[in-house]
């Protein structure tokens, strides 16, 4: 039996769901810069146009898809397979959207929304590729989740709960995927600066840029851990809050926030 290895230019495309913005945008524009050929899907067709054209020539193939509806996702990732004649080796699962909630004005059609495009929707694209690399037993893939899913945050009832779930369905499918030459990696960024953290107003700890985010990104990938984690303080401290008990997690970070 092979260990799963990190995918490599030569062995097929990338895709990157999200990359009309923010992290996405940065990681597809970094992997075309570095050789790969990159599939960039997200809703919006004229950013996705304009990546392409600050993408070396050819490098970056726009295929617009919404990430919720199943065959869209998966005929977008199709469609270009067929016409470049080469597989997705690298898939990152990243489209992902956080809607500020509270108890207060829980409003059930934005938690469905996010459940729907974070959680959903990236089963989705994972449907889409994952049957083909298991069968060719190769390929890539990683799932962005957030360090908000190590542990319910405050304002991220729906989001947190997200992440969480993402966070344990990349380690579930880590058992199967590396006895099928797989590999699964998991992304838990903290705050980086993109247009969903330009929205927030509240203070933002270790906000990162999103040409370092995507850095940490390109070369966790490269380097095959399972999770690729930063900023690594931040992303410690709250590690750390996984394994402290309830009655020091809430007040600890409800005093951090505010919301005590
Ligand atoms: N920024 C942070 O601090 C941070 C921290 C931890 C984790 N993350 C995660 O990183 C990922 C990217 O976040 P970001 O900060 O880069 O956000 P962003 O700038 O808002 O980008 C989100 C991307 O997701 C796409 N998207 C949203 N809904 C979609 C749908 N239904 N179908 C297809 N694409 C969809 C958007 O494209 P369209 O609108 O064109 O569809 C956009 O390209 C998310 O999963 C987020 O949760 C971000």
């Amino acid at each position: 039996m092979t260990a799963p290895r990190p995918a490599r230019p030569e062995d097929g495309l990338a895709w990157i769901t999200g990359a009309s913005s923010g992290i996405g945008r940065q990681v597809a524009l970094d992997l075309a810069r570095s050789g790969w050929t990159v599939v960039a899907t997200a809703r919006r067709q004229g950013e996705l146009a304009r990546l392409a054209a600050e993408a070396p020539q050819g490098r970056i193939i726009p295929a617009a898809a919404d990430v919720t509806d199943a065959g869209a996702v998966a005929e977008a990732a199709r469609r270009v397979e067929a016409e470049t004649g080469r597989p997705i080796a690298l898939a990152i699962l990243n489209a992902g959207t956080y809607l500020p909630d509270s108890a207060a004005g829980f409003d059930l059609a934005a938690f469905t929304a996010q459940v729907s495009v974070n959680l959903i929707g990236t089963a989705n694209a994972l449907a889409a590729v994952m049957p083909a690399m298991i069968a060719r037993r190769s390929g890539q893939i990683a799932i962005v989740s957030s360090v908000a899913g190590y542990r319910g945050l405050p304002r991220a009832i729906a989001y947190s709960a997200t992440k969480a779930a993402l966070i344990a369905m990349a380690e579930s499918l880590r058992f199967d995927l590396d006895r099928a030459g797989v590999m699964i990696n998991l992304i838990n960024p903290g705050f980086v600066k993109t247009p969903l953290t330009d929205r927030n107003d509240f203070p933002m700890p270790f906000l990162m840029s999103v040409e370092e985010a995507s850095r940490r990104i390109v070369a966790g990938l490269a380097r095959g851990r399972f999770e690729v984690c930063f900023p690594r303080r931040f992303a410690y401290i709250l590690k750390a809050m996984r394994i402290v008990p309830y009655a020091v997690y809430f007040p600890l970070v409800g005093r951090g926030t505010g919301r005590r």
